[in-house]
């Protein structure tokens, strides 16, 4: 997107918010845990991925992001836009790394941390309440920073990636796993992650990849997705039944479906996939 063309950040912000207010997700998931016969106090990472990796594949995708990331036991990670923390718990829990977590979501970072607590992570992994276009760190605090399904509700990719630049530190890698534009074409709303227009913002892959060259990354990878999503889908799809008790259909909120068939009729259309990028920092 033209630089002169960004939209009131403010009003995107509220958009967000609003999105993602998560209206009685703490009660919804411990309700879920229990009718799994499971109890907050034993609830292991594992048993929580099916509803806190908010993004297409879930632990599966982010394990596959992950062996591309070079995490070594005490790293020092910051997940961007971490949603209720599935992916920094996952991180932290299979390698021994150390994750902040930021979101922008108030309602998802408080739900974050007491998940966190749950599962006995809260010594390796933290939140807080931030902007992705202005991280409260200093420069060059983190290794490694991860971004799973932020990118859409982010206007200005360029902007976004000189301050994740910023943070991460030479020699480091950011992976990221956005849901891009890969050819001409629209999709309906709701879609998962916003309501209308006033907070989506597909980019094409060239747009990040220009983005991140731009603020200094360099490519090491770029995957499109498109057909792990599709496989996705159609296990989902071949499910009989109700869902399981725990699952995205909580994050999601009411309009689960339509949010979920809008995105599957762009992604079978070929207009949208799930891309992985990894870049690596230089040692200049
Ligand atoms: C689809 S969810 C993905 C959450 C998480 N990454 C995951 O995969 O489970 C998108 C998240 O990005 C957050 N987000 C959107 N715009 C943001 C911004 N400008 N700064 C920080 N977080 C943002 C939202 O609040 C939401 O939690």
């Amino acid at each position: 997107m033209d630089h002169a063309a960004q939209p009131d950040a403010g009003r995107v912000i509220d958009a967000v918010v609003d999105h993602y207010a998560g209206q009685g997700l703490l009660g919804a998931i411990e309700a879920a845990i229990i009718e799994s016969g499971k109890s907050p106090e034993t609830v292991t990472v594992d048993e929580l991925g099916p509803v806190d990796e908010f993004h297409i594949g879930g632990p599966v995708a982010t394990a596959e992001l992950c062996a591309r990331l070079n995490l070594g036991r005490g790293a020092a990670v910051l997940d961007i836009g971490c949603g209720i923390g599935g992916t920094a718990r996952f991180l932290a829990a299979t390698t021994g790394c150390s994750v902040t977590g930021i979101d922008i979501s108030p309602a998802f970072v408080a739900v974050a941390r007491t998940l966190t607590a749950w599962t006995g992570l809260d010594d390796r992994v933290r939140y807080e309440v931030a902007s992705a276009l202005d991280l409260p760190f200093e420069d060059a605090s983190f290794e490694v920073a991860t971004q799973l399904h932020v990118g859409m509700n982010i206007a200005d990719k360029a902007a976004l990636f000189v301050e994740v630049s910023r943070v991460v530190a030479p020699g480091g890698r950011f992976g990221l796993y956005d849901i891009m534009q890969v050819s001409p074409g629209e999709h309906g709303f709701p879609v998962p992650w916003a309501g209308d227009a006033t907070s989506s913002f597909l980019g094409e892959v060239a747009e990040y990849r220009r983005g991140l060259e731009a603020a200094g990354f360099e490519i090491v990878t770029i995957r499109d997705r498109r057909a792990f999503a599709s496989a996705v889908f159609a296990s989902l799809g071949a499910a009989r039944g109700a869902p399981a008790p725990l699952g995205l259909q909580l994050i999601l909120g009411p309009q689960a479906p339509e949010k979920i068939a809008n995105m599957v009729a762009a992604l079978d259309a070929g207009v949208l996939a799930p891309v992985e990028i990894v870049c690596h920092k230089p040692v200049r």
